[in-house]
């Protein structure tokens, strides 16, 4: 199992180029299936979660083909298969995104359900009523969800909770359905507007994207598109608190600040400077130690959780007190207890991770627990003495393209040890 070797104490300098969002890209590959010819889709990032969700695709008799600028072509016009199996659902929860639009174009689908996870329990209940909702039969049934409709039908959906995978689904459900589809208490997170703009580039209609109510006017068909991906806003931000955690500073390009407020004001409370135009931000943290910050997870546009291990790794070793609150899922601070195993001063709580910051981080063997919390104790290691290994990195290749590759352009000792 591949590792990854992390040696301390250097500042990050220079600059890279962002990927396309992951959480854009997974969503926009399942809309493939509603298309009734072939879509071309640029800036996809090179992740193990898209090339699980392209098998996925593929599995169902998808077309998909590369070409040499990495342009990736995919024909969803006609599938022979409308099953998402649980050995490819149970490594990537995201799979749960083609039961909407199997159901809306096809009247049928049969995917597994997702399981445990190891940040908590995520269910999928509110995708499964959604779709009830809007006429489908659906029952569970060794491990399945199978859902059955002739045509989906308009409906107004409130969601108890705010989900992000399952306004997502619903939405691209509602695409094919007769009549109108409301969807209230929608997430507004950007990648959504994404999801949202590629539909619409394919002949969707859908107005009020971006704002907790989404209207869609079914079509009858949506054809094919050329369309590009946005940058992954959670991989610039672990990018910013790099630099931040090492006092150094960078450049970021091909990337966006638009939708990074909550993490920015954060920064700069931490005594980051930061600057940004069309296409590019930096971020210069001018040799000093950050100051501890408390950061409260919620969605869009507050907090990203997706944020909160890496500022668990900055607040670890910054000047003061800082707390972390995590109220999106449960049991997401295991990267807490690895830092603690590299000295820092944290103290669990329920939901909060207060942490007194330590002058240093002392390196040692640590195991990545989930994509995020893997990012965390990647970023600890750049700022802590001596060299850490940090385990099990196939979670950081399922969200971050290249990241030894990237961060060694900026300067940091760190290589992949295979064994
Ligand atoms: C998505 C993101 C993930 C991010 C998360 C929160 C993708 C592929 N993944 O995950 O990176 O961490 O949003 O920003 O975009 N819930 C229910 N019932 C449901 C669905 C969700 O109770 O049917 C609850 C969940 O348990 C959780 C909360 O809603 O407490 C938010 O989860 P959700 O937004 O659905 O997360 P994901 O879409 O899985």
């Amino acid at each position: 199992m591949d590792k990854l070797l992390v040696g301390g104490g250097r500042s990050l300098q220079g600059e890279i180029s962002i990927s396309g969002a992951k959480n854009a890209t997974l969503p926009i590959l399942a809309g493939v299936l509603l298309a009734s010819e072939s879509v071309t889709l640029s800036n996809v990032p090179h992740l193990k979660d898209v090339t699980t969700t392209i098998a996925l695709l593929q599995s169902m008799g998808v077309q998909v083909t590369v070409d040499d600028k990495l342009n990736i072509s995919v024909d969803g016009s006609e599938i022979t298969d409308r099953r998402a199996p649980y050995d490819l659902v149970k490594t990537m929860r995201a799979s749960i995104l083609v039961l909407g639009p199997l159901v809306a174009r096809y009247g049928e689908a049969d995917v597994s359900l997702p399981g445990g996870c190891a940040i908590g329990s995520r269910p999928v209940n509110l995708h499964v009523q959604g779709l009830q909702a809007m006429g489908a039969d659906v029952v569970i049934e060794n491990g399945y969800i199978k859902a059955r409709a002739k045509r989906l039908h308009g409906a107004h959906i409130v969601f108890d909770t705010v989900t992000v995978t399952g306004t997502e689904n619903l939405l691209m459900a509602a695409t094919l359905a007769a009549g109108e589809t409301i969807l209230e208490n929608a997430a507004r997170e950007p990648e959504i507007i994404d999801l949202a703009e590629f539909l619409i580039s394919m002949g969707a209609k859908i107005t009020g994207h971006g704002s907790s109510m989404i209207r869609i006017q079914g079509v009858k068909r949506l054809g094919g598109t050329e369309y590009a991906v946005m940058p992954d806003r959670i991989e610039t931000g672990t990018y910013l608190v790099a630099a931040a955690i090492t006092r150094g500073n960078i450049r970021l390009k091909r990337t966006s600040a638009d939708y990074l407020e909550a993490v920015i004001i954060k920064l700069q409370e931490a005594g980051a400077k930061i600057h940004h135009g069309e296409g590019w931000i930096e971020l210069d943290m001018k040799g000093r130690r950050p100051r501890a910050v408390d950061v409260r997870t919620l969605p869009y546009p507050a907090f990203p959780t997706d944020m909160q291990a890496q500022f668990c790794a900055m607040n670890a070793m910054s000047e003061g007190v800082g707390t972390v609150t995590e109220t999106i899922f449960e049991n997401r601070f295991q990267h807490v207890l690895e830092l603690q195993r590299m000295g820092a001063d944290i103290r669990l709580e329920g939901n909060m991770a207060i942490s007194k910051g330590v002058k240093r981080l002392t390196s040692a063997p640590v195991m990545a627990t989930d994509l995020r919390a893997s990012a965390g104790l990647i970023l600890a290691g750049l700022a802590a003495e001596g060299e850490t290994l940090v385990d099990r990195i196939y979670h950081v290749d399922r969200g971050y393209e290249r990241i030894e590759e990237k961060l060694q352009q900026l300067g940091a000792s760190i290589r992949r040890v295979m064994n």
